[in-house]
């Protein structure tokens, strides 16, 4: 389990503020160069997120992770940490330490055997003489120091830590019964920094209940979709829930969606609705909107739809307008989601440390000296299919060469 220690040495060069994906990163890189690193968590347990993600399997990075994957107030702060350590340099390692994995979908990798395999990676190769974890600590105040060789002291449970370079890997919000806490947005503003309006993201909608009540019957269905927000679309599945609406596609245009927003859904991505239509019309004139949709569409949901556009009877009767009100629910259908499911259920927090006053290439404070920033507590959120451990990898590594 890497060095889990009962006491806290009293000065050290590094000390990383949370055993997380980006702590745990920028920890096996320092210590490689041979720095003294000390990793403090509250936790019971490093990496408690690592083991929950992917459905257990962790998603741990994505083939196709670019820049243009990540939300940011500076959509170009990511490029130098992603060019860096690319999800091929995290992938190396992970063939290094023979474990299973596949490609699951749209470029997403996974364990084929437990996510345990990648924490346990981690902490194989944080298993160096000079790095300590520690968890089960409470961290108090975190002050200046003047001496030549420290720059901070951080208070903690077990008592105080003089360090040279401070690395601030807390995370975000989201789900806060696996130990999300503000400490990073805490410690950014003590030293003078700004945060980007934070929000839950990659996260389910909840719905009115006019719009609940239409959707009454379908709770546990997955259908695939194209859902729009804000000019992001994604092509992949929906899935009703007792609240609302989540699913793969629905999580992704969350991270766009602010309230009041509308989501526009298509519920036939990849047919030309108007054109099979009209083809079905002749090919089953005495068919009903529900018996054609169900073609391509779970029963339930085709019912309820049929029902949403108002159009009865058979299908040579219907006109041009009918034809019309058709093609728009089922292609341009609108919903107005009521609110988010919170920070309770969401995958990551969007915003966080301004990127503006801290270096692409290093992580470090542009207003503090020795002080660094890593993970998600940065403002630079991935889309849902691995591209947020690869955030995290990729600036926890760039930190780590410079500690
Ligand atoms: P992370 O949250 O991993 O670590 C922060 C650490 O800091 C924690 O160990 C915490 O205990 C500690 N900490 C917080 N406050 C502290 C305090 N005050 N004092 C001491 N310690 C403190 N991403 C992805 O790419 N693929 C996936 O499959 C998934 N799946 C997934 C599932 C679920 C359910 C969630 C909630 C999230 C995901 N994610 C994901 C997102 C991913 O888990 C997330 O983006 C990274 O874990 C962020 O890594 P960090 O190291 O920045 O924070």
């Amino acid at each position: 389990t890497g060095k889990e220690v009962m006491s806290l040495p009293i000065r050290c060069d590094v000390v990383i503020i949370g055993a997380g994906a980006a702590g745990l990163l920028c920890a096996l890189t320092a210590g490689q160069r041979g720095r003294h690193v000390v990793v403090l968590d509250h936790g019971k347990k490093p990496g408690r997120k690592i083991l929950l993600s992917g459905g257990g399997r962790c998603n741990y990075t994505n083939m196709y992770a670019e820049a243009g994957n990540y939300l940011s107030e500076n959509r170009h702060f990511c490029k130098s940490a992603l060019s860096r350590f690319t999800q091929w340099d995290f992938q190396a390692m992970v063939d290094k330490h023979g474990i299973a994995w596949h490609e699951k979908t749209l470029g997403q990798l996974f364990c084929s055997s437990s996510a345990s395999d990648v924490l346990d990676m981690l902490l194989a190769e944080c298993d160096q003489p000079n790095i300590q974890i520690i968890t089960k600590v409470d961290i108090g105040a975190v002050t200046e120091e003047q001496s030549e060789d420290s720059r901070f002291t951080i208070s903690t449970s077990m008592g105080s830590i003089l360090a040279e370079s401070l690395v601030i890997a807390t995370g975000g919000l989201s789900f806060p019964t696996m130990g999300s806490t503000d400490f990073g947005f805490r410690i950014a503003k003590q030293f003078g920094h700004t945060i980007v309006a934070l929000r839950p993201a990659l996260v389910p909608f909840t719905l009115c209940k006019e719009d609940m009540s239409r959707f009454v019957d379908l709770p546990g269905i997955s259908t695939e979709v194209i859902a729009e927000c804000n000019g992001a679309s994604f092509r992949e599945a929906l899935l009703f829930t007792h609240k609302g609406l989540s699913g793969p596609a629905i999580l992704q245009v969350s991270s766009y969606w602010q309230q009041g927003d509308a989501i526009i859904l298509n519920w036939l991505p990849g047919l030309d609705v108007e054109s099979w239509l009209q083809e079905q019309r002749l090919a089953r004139p005495r068919a009903s909107l529900a018996t054609l949709l169900c073609e391509h569409l779970p029963k339930r949901l085709a019912t309820v739809l049929a029902q949403w556009t108002g159009v009865q009877g058979e299908a040579s009767q219907w006109r041009k307008e009918s034809m019309q009100r058709i093609v728009k629910i089922l292609t341009i259908c609108r919903i107005f989601p009521n609110g988010t499911e919170g920070y309770k259920k969401a995958e990551v927090t969007i915003g966080g440390v301004n990127t503006n006053e801290l270096s692409s290439k290093t992580m470090v404070s542009q207003k503090q000296a020795g002080l660094y920033f890593i993970g998600e507590v940065v403002d630079v959120t991935g889309w849902l299919g691995g591209f947020n451990f690869q955030w995290a990898w990729a600036s926890g590594y760039c930190a780590g060469l410079y500690v």
